[in-house]
């Protein structure tokens, strides 16, 4: 490359550029102190607590004072603990507890953090990738992408998926209260799936992907949820699982990892019981690049480069959607597969929620 010449260049954008790199730069250091106050109990020793001198925080957390001192500045210089500088204490306020200590919450973070990081350790993986056009299946990923990918979809999968994505879709919740069979395509660790399951009693549900280890997981978080006499989990792919009729068919995040996404929909289209629902929830996108810019796009078209389109093409199928695919091209895919109503159900700044009838 030729040497930029430095007269030739805006003072303002440049500053700007660097601006952008710098808090991004600062971000990613920022990324491991979180993962740390998460595993180490720092935020929940600090959560609801009040002012804590550095002691006091590493007391509870039971660690060396020294260590969490360094640490909550770090968190003080990003903005992610309050300090008072006249008694030298640190307090997390509750919209910081709210992110950052309770597990339960819909804006819990810290667990994001560990996507990022498979993705540091898998680089050697995809620069050969890049090099020969050849695909990563799933399984082959660094094992923090699986939790942390399960733990980030399920705060949205908790705080909205029965309370306000099965309603949006016709006349499903009904069905689901009186009694429905009900399939989750490429479940993961089917948090989806049991969270479906504790709200309706009277129906069934199976979960199916193609990703044993995951299967295997799922299976644990049912039995957990005291779910598990109405919920199974098979290791199977999207084009082969038992066409049972089912009332609902669940794609979570995962159709635009699949090979041959009209395939898969085509097989879903077989499995639906006469009235039945595809209820396809993938990442929020617009349809055109120019429109997908933003810290949510910019993150899922990386996940989408190292992890959903490198999957896909280990599929060796006709279609590599990519995780920002649109719904536009969405739609094509279940036109293609058969499909006669297609219609967005609700959109969020993370999901699109989409529905598909024959
Ligand atoms: C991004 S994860 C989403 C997992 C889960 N639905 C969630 O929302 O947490 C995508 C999942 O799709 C599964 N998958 C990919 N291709 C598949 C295929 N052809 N058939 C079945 N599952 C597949 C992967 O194994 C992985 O568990």
């Amino acid at each position: 490359m030729d040497t930029i010449q430095t007269q030739s260049l805006d003072p303002v954008k440049l500053d700007t550029m660097i601006g952008r790199a710098i808090n991004d730069i600062s971000a990613g250091y920022g990324g491991i102190m979180v993962s740390l106050g998460h595993r180490l109990g720092l935020y929940r020793a600090l959560a609801g607590a009040g002012p804590l001198t550095a002691r006091e925080v590493a007391q509870r957390a039971g660690c060396a004072e020294r260590y969490v001192r360094e640490w909550l500045n770090s968190q003080v210089a990003g903005g992610y603990v309050d300090y008072h500088a006249v008694s030298e204490s640190y307090e997390l306020s509750p919209e910081q507890a709210f992110v950052l200590a309770d597990p339960d919450s819909p804006a819990f973070i810290p667990n994001a953090w560990n996507v990022p990081a498979s993705m540091w350790a898998d680089e050697e993986k995809a620069v050969e990738a890049f090099r020969t056009g050849r695909g990563i299946p799933w399984g082959d990923h660094d094992g923090r992408l699986f939790c942390g990918v399960a733990a980030f979809y399920r705060n949205a999968y908790r705080g909205s998926l029965v309370r306000e994505w099965l309603p949006a879709l016709d006349g499903v919740t009904a069905r689901l209260a009186a009694g429905a069979r009900v399939a989750d395509i490429g479940c993961g660790h089917g948090h989806s799936t049991v969270l479906m399951a504790e709200a309706f009693p009277q129906s069934t549900f199976h979960g199916f992907d193609a990703h044993a280890a995951s299967v295997a997981e799922a299976e644990k978080v049912a039995a957990a949820a005291g779910v598990a006499a109405r919920v199974t989990f098979d290791a199977a792919r999207a084009d082969d699982y038992p066409a049972a009729g089912y009332d609902l068919i669940c794609f979570f995040d995962c159709l635009h990892d699949m090979g041959d996404p009209v395939r898969a929909a085509a097989h879903a289209a077989r499995a639906l019981a006469p009235g039945g629902t595809v209820m396809l929830v993938e990442p929020f996108a617009n349809d055109r690049v120019e429109d997908n810019v933003s810290p949510v796009a910019r993150m899922y078209y990386a996940a989408s480069t190292m992890i959903c389109c490198a999957h896909a093409i280990s599929e060796r199928g006709p279609h590599v959607l990519g995780a920002q695919a649109g719904e536009a091209r969405l739609a094509e895919i279940f036109h293609k597969a058969g499909f006669g109503h297609f219609r967005r159900a609700l959109a969020t700044p993370f999901n699109l929620v989409l529905e598909a009838r024959l």
